[in-house]
């Protein structure tokens, strides 16, 4: 992994965080584990649960090569205004099931209610787009799960890894 750039941005959906009235605990949360696992953070947005603004700033992050990792935390359960996982389609190229399916799997050990999770996952040209919940606890146990994994799938998105067979 040495050979890879392993930048990542942040984005955390939030009607209320964006309008000042609530603390963003989440964003902090993320950045806090990535870092830890060698991540450098070059972006993290604070926006409000809006389909168009969450998807503008996904595509410009994957279209301006900025992050080969956008983690996202909120917007993902049943709330009339939780679009972030619709976004997140609006903007894959391709769709990464697995991951959304194994943060789920993991995390009804916890809560059964992680089955309201609707997180997505997808790849858009160099630049894989993560939907996690919204509360700290529920990022710190989603992230804690996948974050191991995912270098490998990043070494192979960036063409540094062609063989999965050892
Ligand atoms: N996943 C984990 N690991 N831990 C949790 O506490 N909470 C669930 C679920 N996923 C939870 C979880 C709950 S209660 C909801 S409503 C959904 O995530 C959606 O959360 P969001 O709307 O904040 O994205």
């Amino acid at each position: 992994m040495e050979n890879i750039k392993m930048n990542a941005a942040i984005i955390t959906a939030s009607d209320s965080g964006y309008a000042g009235q609530r603390e963003d605990l989440s964003g902090p949360a993320i950045r806090e584990m990535i870092t830890a696992a060698g991540y450098t953070v070059v972006k993290s947005l604070l926006l409000p649960d809006d389909r168009q603004m969450l998807k503008e700033a996904m595509a410009q992050i994957a279209d301006h090569n900025e992050a080969c990792l956008i983690l996202t935390t909120g917007g993902t359960g049943f709330s009339q205004r939780d679009c972030m996982p619709e976004a997140t389609m609006d903007v894959a190229e391709r769709l990464v099931p697995g991951i959304p399916e194994a943060m789920r799997a993991y995390s009804m050990q916890i809560t059964k209610r992680a089955m309201l999770s609707r997180a997505a996952c997808g790849i858009r040209k160099n630049t894989l787009i993560i939907n996690l919940p919204g509360s700290p606890k529920a990022v710190r146990e989603c992230l804690e799960y996948i974050l191991p994994e995912l270098k490998h799938g990043l070494e192979i998105l960036l063409g540094e890894a062609s063989n999965c067979a050892r």
